[in-house]
């Protein structure tokens, strides 16, 4: 079961703290429970872990299996809110190598989420010799770089299947009723799968965005719905001993004292990208309005040799947020050295998970005595259930978060801006008289 622990927040924090954040923790809690706050279109996910769709679910599984018995690697084309999930539960349930010790799964490859030529390039060869299929995730369907990467990969597949064998390959994720990508799927005929209504992409990785790609990875994606559902039953009721509630009004009061970044550390090398799919989750969410925290994240202990030195010593404005996964899956005893030139023998028999322990025991002292607080959120393992536990802990407190601060945590009108000027430089209808300011700005 997810804990929470704060020991090492309130000394950074001016007493009663808690008390104060109260009123607008309850506030938050009714917006979520009730849809009653700003963007409560898009609340889909509170309910989620209970209420999803059990046919496509099924439907999901049957795919997953078909594409596991047909295809040595799927290539999943999405970006943002439509990859970083099943990215980041692929590789911390399995490993950040998956595709080296994958054994039968297929590999994953992970296309669209840039525009890369050299990154397209090389998927593009790592699949010219082997059967593939394609998932393309995509809610609106008009995202430039997955639609580009689509092409490209539509074309492959049917280049080598026919049009009737590529048809077989392709699964398109997306809006149930509306879009490019959605008239396309209808029209080829491929297996679709939905990104509901009210879930927007970065709260989507519970649904078929996530499922799908997690599902052929070989992970039980029951266990994962089954980790989130418990953790939802525990956050939905309302009280400070709520530990969603506590991790808010914790991030809150701590951002009113002045902190402006929270960097989330883990100290697995496959939890990397789960601290690029919570990056997401918050930047999208509190960016806004000229207000919230900065998401960082690290990994320890290998950027304690880089990012350390920061964290310990330079600007006093982060907050750390330490994920930790009590139960080892491996045990490595660290071996006797009769010479003992490098002077470990004190260490000889003991297990390499607990010289690790005491790494994170000692790096979170020094950095509490540094001025940084410190949250420390633990999970039983590195499994599905507790990654589903992880997932609904983080969304429900990104939701209550977002009220907190005053924003609209469900909308991301900032990704607007570069899109738009994007579009303007490479010629789309529509968009001439912002071309031609932005090439004379440009000097063009
Ligand atoms: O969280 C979000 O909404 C975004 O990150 C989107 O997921 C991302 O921009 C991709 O959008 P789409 O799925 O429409 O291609």
């Amino acid at each position: 079961m997810l804990h929470l622990d704060l020991s090492n927040v309130s000394q950074f924090l001016p007493e009663g703290w808690r008390v104060r954040e109260e009123n607008g923790l309850k506030k938050a809690h009714e917006y979520l429970m009730e849809g009653t706050g700003a963007g409560s279109d898009y609340i889909g996910w509170v309910n989620l872990p209970e209420n999803y769709d059990k046919k496509e679910f099924a439907r999901i599984q049957k795919a997953a299996a078909k594409i596991r018995s047909d295809s040595k690697a799927l290539v999943v084309i999405g970006i943002g809110g439509s990859y970083l999930g099943a990215r980041a539960v692929i590789e911390t349930v399995t490993s950040n190598n998956y595709n080296l010790v994958r054994g039968d799964n297929p590999a994953i490859y992970f296309a669209g989420n840039g525009l890369s030529a050299d990154g397209l390039s090389e998927v593009i060869e790592l699949v010219k010799d082997v059967d593939f299929s394609v998932n393309v995730i995509s809610k609106s369907g008009t995202t430039t770089e997955p639609a580009v990467a689509f092409r490209i990969f539509k074309a492959l597949l049917e280049e080598r299947y026919g049009k009737e064998g590529a048809r077989e390959r392709i699964y398109a994720t997306t809006d149930a009723k509306r879009g490019a990508l959605k008239g396309l799927a209808d029209k080829e005929g491929y297996e679709e799968f939905v990104v509901p209504d009210d879930v927007g992409g970065r709260y989507s990785v519970l649904t078929a965005v996530g499922l799908l790609p997690i599902a052929v990875a070989g992970i039980d994606i029951d266990a994962l719905m089954t980790g989130a559902r418990e953790e939802m039953e525990r956050l939905h009721k309302p009280g400070m001993d709520n530990p969603a509630w506590q991790y808010a009004a914790a991030r809150h009061a701590l951002y009113d004292s002045g902190k402006k970044i929270e960097i989330l550390a883990g100290y697995e090398p496959s939890f990397r990208f789960f601290g690029e799919w919570w990056k997401q989750l918050f930047g999208e969410s509190e960016g806004k309005e000229n207000k919230g925290l900065y998401p960082a994240s690290v990994e320890f202990t290998a950027d304690l040799h880089s990012m350390g030195q920061y964290i310990q010593q330079g600007e006093r404005l982060m907050v750390e947020t330490v994920v930790r996964f009590d139960k080892n899956h491996t045990k490595i005893s660290i071996p006797d050295d009769p010479e003992n030139v490098d002077g470990l023998n004190f260490l000889s028999g003991k297990q390499l998970s607990f010289v690790a322990e005491q790494a994170l025991r000692g790096v979170t002292l020094a950095h509490v005595d540094g001025g940084v607080p410190n949250i420390l959120v633990s999970v039983d393992a590195r499994d599905e259930k507790s990654l589903g536990e992880l997932i609904y802990f983080f969304e429900y407190s990104c939701g209550v978060s977002g009220y907190l601060l005053g924003v609209n945590p469900f909308d991301q009108p900032g990704v607007e801006a570069y899109k738009n000027n994007m579009y303007a430089l490479l010629g789309k209808p529509g968009y001439e008289k912002q071309k031609a300011e932005l090439e004379k700005r440009l000097g063009c």
